[in-house]
């Protein structure tokens, strides 16, 4: 069932062109600039009058969730809380008719979402699934959803359920914004196109950087500690790049907004520590190439993904891992495909079991 690849992971990285294309079939037309979410528009009326949405999963669903955050937030102009489902359940939240939970999980039977989920749902809210198992426990609890069609997802690391997810919380984005008219035209029309183009660059990336990855891999494979660090839609792609690296290399990790650094991990920082920037070009852009001259003067080791035709950066970094140009808010669903392969074949070098880590399993079905 692996085909030509090594590993489960392998193969459902190099699926993404396809599973995220999958994700979009039948919901984005791109030619004729609308999008379709017959879910979504089921809970209509709920969404033009929630006070706020609650994004509610665990582990890189969670990851997912915050970039839909981001994306709702700036989109929609409404507020959105993203929630650890094992403390939203335990802490006694404010629940109230008026609010819409987006539940996000590749399973459908994380333990900690579905008891948060049935919580709330007792208290009245209203219950969105972003799912990619159908007719999973979670899918059935739901009032609405849009499964994620990422098909069977194997590696225990979520790779391409991750970018299932992120391209259905750009159509709720979009389809919201529509919905509650806060988008002009134009953008809505560009953010189709752009994400209509995902596919395409995800696919680019696959047949243009994985020897240079493997290389880079080679080059890191012993690091005792990574660094991730980015801004905005890329900070959420920070953390599941140390989520990766963690679950597959155990090397440890850690994700964090590249402007938080100055705050206490800058203190990490010596000639032994790799950071991780995801540095596509975005209003950012400047920032963050500050943030890395901040590394290369303590003499960290910078690594950064990078937008095509990017040199700045290039001349700055000890490596760097090549993505095609987009626009800042589809950009995660590209620039999180090299974390993967850095992750990946890091793993591979060290020797381990990659589809099945220590200690972890596919699905928590216990709290
Ligand atoms: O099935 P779910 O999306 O609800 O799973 C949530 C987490 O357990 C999962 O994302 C976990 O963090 C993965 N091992 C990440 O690679």
């Amino acid at each position: 069932e692996k085909g030509n690849f090594d590993h489960f992971m392998l193969k459902e990285i190099h699926e993404q062109p396809q599973t995220i294309q999958d994700s979009l079939r039948g919901r984005l037309n791109a030619e004729q600039g609308t999008i379709t979410l017959s879910g979504l528009e089921k809970i209509q009326d709920k969404l033009r009058e929630a006070n706020r949405i609650v994004i509610v999963a665990c582990g890189t669903s969670w990851h997912a969730g915050l970039i839909g955050e981001y994306l709702i937030e700036e989109l929609c102009r409404l507020n959105v809380e993203v929630e650890y489902a094992s403390e939203y359940r335990y802490r006694n939240p404010i629940v109230s008719p008026k609010d819409v939970i987006l539940a996000i999980s590749q399973s459908g039977e994380t333990a900690d979402t579905l008891v948060a989920l049935e919580n709330a749902k007792k208290q009245g809210a209203t219950i969105f699934g972003i799912v990619n198992v159908v007719g999973s426990s979670i899918a059935r609890l739901a009032d609405a959803g849009a499964y994620t069609h990422a098909g069977p997802e194997i590696g225990v690391a979520s790779t391409k359920a991750f970018t299932a997810q992120l391209a259905v919380l750009q159509l709720i984005a979009l389809k919201l914004a529509e919905i509650r008219g806060t988008i002009s035209n134009e953008l809505f029309q560009t953010l189709l196109r752009e994400l209509d183009d995902v596919p395409a660059k995800v696919e680019w990336v696959l047949k243009n950087q994985v020897e240079n990855i493997k290389a880079i891999a080679r080059g890191y494979k012993d690091a005792a500690n990574f660094l991730y660090l980015g801004r905005g839609y890329n900070f959420p792609i920070a953390l599941e790049g140390a989520l990766k690296l963690k679950e597959i290399t155990y090397i440890h990790a850690e994700g964090y907004p590249a402007a938080e650094m100055k705050h206490g991990p800058i203190a990490l920082v010596d000639e032994s520590l790799p950071v991780v920037f995801v540095a596509t070009k975005d209003v950012y852009h400047e920032k963050i190439v500050s943030n890395i001259q901040e590394i290369n003067a303590r003499k960290g080791k910078v690594v950064a993904v990078v937008s095509e035709g990017d040199d700045a950066i290039n001349d700055m970094a000890e490596a760097v891992m090549v993505v095609p140009a987009c626009h800042e808010i589809v950009a995660p669903l590209v620039a999180v495909i090299p974390l993967q392969l850095l992750a990946y074949y890091i793993g591979v070098e060290r020797g381990l079991d990659v589809d099945k880590p220590r200690n972890l399993a596919k699905s928590v079905t216990v709290e």
